[in-house]
């Protein structure tokens, strides 16, 4: 018979692998709560056009990547394949904006993209992100990055990775600047590929992401973004990179870094990794002040980021794994269950970690297993143990070993919490 194999582009994250997961998630926790975030736990599918109208119809996302289908009703629905949409989605329906002037908010979770699988790249993946509705300030765009970064250095890849920022100006600096690329990129529109041609008409700024060396050898003399900005979007730059420093926190600026979600205004970053391969991209975020009002709330500014937690584990080599037990007891023969299983329980509910066998093993068996889980003690009960009503307590990092009578074995233990 076929064995039935998980689908292309997913994983399953095994034992050896979710203490790593938790490692990582525990350090999102502790950075969001340190900062004042709360945790958001939105549905994995939505409504269709909440993606196509935020994400936009002409993104990669939403024209080649969704899993989408019509549901028994006919309506069309779709897996995730980002957050930020279904964060505006709640946050409009709940009226979270009502609650407190500013909403700090994370998450974790998987997401789907029908994309080619490769290293640091599946079709489910799962990001942990952040989302500040209400402030239209630099130094909300500052706190943010400040975030990333504090989580990053958390998880010690501060040496290895690169932040790049940009703005991209308000709604009224993005129409003008689209009109100046169109005019400077039209007499070498022949020489683009078929890609940022479709680009060219559907989509100029993302013209600029492209990766082909002769598309860049060309866009390197295109007019920047910077030379159409008004007041006020360069202001906010200008302060944003001031805090930046002023807290430390590298960057350089990129002013062709546009990112591919089209809810995007002003302040649009991305950190990179060394540690990783083609799919460097670890971290990435930007301001999104429209997109409140334009899924039909109230205009509400916002600022995010959203991270692949995949990636962050590709990168994070040098973690170490805690051993997975405190205590081994190793019962030999069948009259010591009774107390075997009273015992264990009585040390779990002093917080102690701890296994028995259940497979009926030799001592030298149950040793082996005790050490290869990282025990620290073995509490050893056989025939004569038995018999004298005491224990033998092995301290594995010692060397050492004692004999206890049976009814002080928990004072023991307790006198080790301390
Ligand atoms: P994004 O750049 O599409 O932004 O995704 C953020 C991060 O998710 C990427 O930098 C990457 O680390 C990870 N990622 C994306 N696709 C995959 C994949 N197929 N496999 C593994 N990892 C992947 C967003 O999703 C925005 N919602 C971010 C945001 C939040 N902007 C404002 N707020």
């Amino acid at each position: 018979m076929n064995i039935i194999k998980n689908i292309k582009g997913t994983h399953d994250i095994l034992p050896q692998d979710t203490k790593r997961w938790r490692n990582l998630e525990k350090i999102v926790n502790n950075c969001c709560s340190k900062f004042g975030f709360e945790e958001i736990r939105t549905p994995i599918f939505e409504q269709t056009n909440l993606f196509s109208r935020s994400v936009g119809e002409q993104s990669d996302i939403v024209s080649k990547e969704m899993y989408t289908w019509i549901d028994r009703d006919g309506t069309s629905l779709t897996l995730r394949p980002e957050l930020t949409a279904s964060i505006v989605r709640s946050f409009i329906q709940n009226s979270l904006g009502w609650k407190s002037p500013i909403q700090k908010l994370y998450y974790m979770g998987p997401l789907f993209r029908r994309e080619r699988p490769q290293k640091g790249r599946q079709r489910q993946f799962h990001q942990f992100g952040i989302e500040a509705l209400g402030s239209e300030f630099p130094e909300m765009d500052a706190e943010i990055i400040s975030i990333a970064w504090n989580i990053i250095s958390e998880c010690n890849l501060n040496d290895s990775v690169t932040l790049q920022l940009n703005s991209i100006g308000s709604k009224i600096c993005r129409d003008k600047y689209k009109e100046a690329l169109k005019k400077f990129i039209a007499p070498h529109l022949n020489k683009f590929s078929e890609t940022s041609q479709k680009r060219f008409t559907d989509n100029t700024l993302r013209i600029l992401d492209t990766k082909s060396q002769e598309e860049q050898s060309i866009l390197k003399d295109a007019p920047a973004i910077s030379l159409f900005y008004t007041k006020e979007d360069k202001k906010h730059f200008e302060t944003l990179k001031t805090l930046l420093k002023s807290i430390k926190i590298p960057f350089s600026v990129n002013s062709k870094l546009v990112r591919g979600l089209d809810y995007y205004s002003r302040t649009v970053f991305e950190f990179t990794s060394s540690k990783l391969g083609a799919q460097d991209a670890i971290l990435g975020g930007g301001r999104y002040d429209n997109l409140v009002e334009e899924l039909g709330g109230k205009p509400t500014p916002g600022i995010g980021f959203a991270a692949g937690m995949e990636r962050f584990l590709i990168a994070m080599t040098d973690y170490k794994e805690e051993p997975r037990i405190d205590i081994y007891f190793a019962n030999i023969t069948e009259k010591g269950l009774p107390i075997s299983l009273l015992i264990t329980n009585q040390l779990r509910k002093l917080g102690f970690r701890v296994t028995s066998d259940t497979l009926r093993r030799s001592l030298k068996a149950q040793m082996r297993e005790a050490n290869k889980m990282g025990a620290k003690h073995i509490i050893i009960l056989g025939e004569e143990e038995l018999e004298k009503q005491l224990f033998v307590i092995k301290d594995l990092n010692k060397s050492e070993q004692i004999n206890i009578p049976q009814s002080e074995i928990i004072k023991f233990f307790e006198n080790l919490t301390i």
